[in-house]
């Protein structure tokens, strides 16, 4: 699962790693995707995670959840399925003792909230509206593994609703993080910008299985998972590539990274910024990697920032 490097040169200080995300701004395109990062508490021994451009966190819901039977993860070749029902202790619970040690990381932070309906993501986002130290929100409108989970982002008036019902009580980034579980995310992307989405994370997991054939029986106790990792990168990339070329907002890269070659790719292929996700789970200092490696690439290219490489991909002769 390792990919070529690219060859040693001294690291160039003179790099603006900087991106816009609608109305945010990061310090660099690195951030962690929803659910692979722990609590974001849990790296800080491996290295200082305030140097990340941001940290996702796992999805919050209104009530406590306990998640799904076990097996929740499974190995697959290339990458791994998930089926972890989104458990969570609760908006209140999370308020009064996780939100406190988050703001203390010194990343810019996103936390990613997911309601059984439309109005319960707004309900969400109005409890946070109080809270301080919250960068951005991001919906989690695509997760395969709740009933319901993706009924926002497989139709563009469900991603739209959803998105126009968080805009209504909040003036932060909001972030709509979508299925590929579709024939066509492009109008549903655009839907959710219209909703009033500052930017679009793409991807979710790819729906999938794995059989136990002596037993006749699937592996995950739910029976079905997400599929991510380097296994599901081309889709993404090809995801991302028509997002960029079509929808108005940003877009946030999500699949399969695991170095530095890979957020470049993302980069050319049309993301603002990029989420590494199932890398951490085998690498804990990934983004650390990641961003020591980051601004000799960028010059390899000619380039002096990241904002000039992004789309930059050339057509096909
Ligand atoms: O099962 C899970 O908790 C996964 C969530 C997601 O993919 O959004």
């Amino acid at each position: 699962m390792s990919s070529p490097e690219s060859p040693k040169l001294p690291v160039p200080a003179d790099v603006d790693l900087s991106v816009r995300l609608g109305g945010l701004t990061l310090p660099n395109p690195v951030g962690t995707a929803s659910g692979t990062f722990g609590k974001g508490l849990e790296f800080q021994p491996f290295y200082d995670v305030a140097s990340l451009g941001f940290i996702v966190v796992k999805t919050i819901t209104m009530e406590p959840r306990a998640g799904n039977p076990s097996p929740r993860l499974v190995e697959t070749p290339g990458g791994m399925l998930n089926s972890i029902g989104l458990p969570n202790p609760g908006i209140e619970a999370y308020v009064r003792d996780t939100l406190p040690l988050l703001r203390t990381l010194g990343a810019p932070l996103v936390i990613n909230i997911a309601g059984h309906d439309a109005s319960e993501f707004a309900r969400l986002a109005e409890i946070l509206e109080k809270e301080e130290g919250i960068d951005a929100l991001e919906l989690n409108m695509s997760c395969p593994n709740v009933s319901g989970g993706m009924d926002y982002s497989t139709s563009a008036d469900g991603a739209r609703d959803v998105v126009s019902r968080v805009r209504d009580v909040t003036d932060r980034p909001l972030i709509a993080k979508l299925s590929p579980n579709v024939t066509d995310i492009r109008p549903i992307a655009a839907a959710a910008a219209e909703g009033g989405a500052s930017a679009i994370s793409a991807i979710n997991t790819l729906l999938g299985m794995a059989v136990d054939w002596r037993h006749r029986r699937p592996v995950l106790g739910r029976g079905i998972g997400g599929l991510s990792g380097p296994c599901i990168k081309p889709v993404a990339l090809r995801i991302v590539r028509d997002l960029w070329r079509t929808v108005d907002v940003p877009v946030i890269g999500i699949g399969g990274i695991q170095g530095v070659d890979d957020v470049m790719e993302y980069l050319l292929a049309g993301a603002s910024a990029v989420q590494v996700g199932t890398a951490n789970y085998y690498n804990p200092c990934v983004g650390k990697d990641i961003l020591e490696a980051l601004p000799r690439c960028i010059r390899e290219l000619g380039a002096s920032s990241v904002r000039e490489l992004v789309g930059t991909l050339e057509d096909p002769r």
